[in-house]
């Protein structure tokens, strides 16, 4: 599922980010890749050891904690600390598979989604689109600034060169309750159904068979 997640950051939150981020310093980002990433990846990160890092990486999992839709789509378990890149000057991100398992402090987690939060408008560089390919074909991803693309974690993926202005975003991975896509996407449709039922003022005790429905599927399909 490639879902898009709007106005995951306000207006003016993006522009407290980017007041930051502009002058921040960045590092290479073949810093935290494998040498075959490091063939391909020709951008800029901050660097894991930065404050700056740490303080707006919370400040995206804040914003995420707000989003019902985030939530309901990814049922995340765990999430790596979101990083910041930067590309610029023909900067790109060739094909590439993101690492299955990951450490987050002393415990593992298993990459089941990938996220980009977008921090500049698409009028303001040009290339630099997010090109996900899966067994429908690759799809083109640039989206308003403050919006999110969750996607697949098992697809192949690549960033276009940007070739003017900067591209600036805020990528991380995520540990799911439900492992399985299908199931993750069943549960999904499951939610949108009931919250659509209830707003619409559909009878109640049909609605609260189906919610049990729902968490007796949850309950039975989640890991932790
Ligand atoms: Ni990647």
């Amino acid at each position: 599922m490639l879902l898009h997640i709007p106005q995951v950051l306000t207006a003016a939150e993006v522009a407290q980010f980017r007041r930051a981020l502009d002058t921040a310093e960045w590092t290479d980002g073949r810093e935290t890749v494998g040498p075959q990433g490091a063939q391909v990846k020709r951008n800029l990160q901050l660097p894991d050891t930065s404050p700056l890092k740490k303080d707006l990486g919370q400040a995206v999992l804040n914003a995420l904690s707000r989003s019902p839709l985030y939530f309901a789509a990814a049922l995340p378990l765990r999430t790596i600390p979101p990083r910041f890149n930067r590309y610029e000057g023909g900067g790109h991100y060739g094909f590439h598979v993101d690492g299955a398992v990951m450490m987050v402090g002393d415990t593992t987690l298993r990459t089941d989604l990938s996220c980009t939060l977008f921090l500049c408008e698409p009028d303001d560089y040009d290339g630099g689109e997010l090109i996900i390919s899966d067994t429908y074909g690759e799809h083109e991803v640039k989206l308003p600034a403050g919006d999110l693309i969750l996607y697949p974690s098992s697809s192949l993926h690549r960033v276009a060169a940007v070739t003017r202005g900067a591209r600036i975003a805020s990528f991380f991975w995520v540990q799911s309750l439900v492992r399985d896509a299908g199931k993750r996407q069943l549960l999904f449709e499951l939610d949108a159904s009931i919250q659509a039922l209830t707003g619409a003022g559909a009878d109640r005790d049909a609605v609260l068979r189906l919610s049990n429905v729902y968490h007796n599927l949850l309950r039975d399909w989640s890991e932790t």
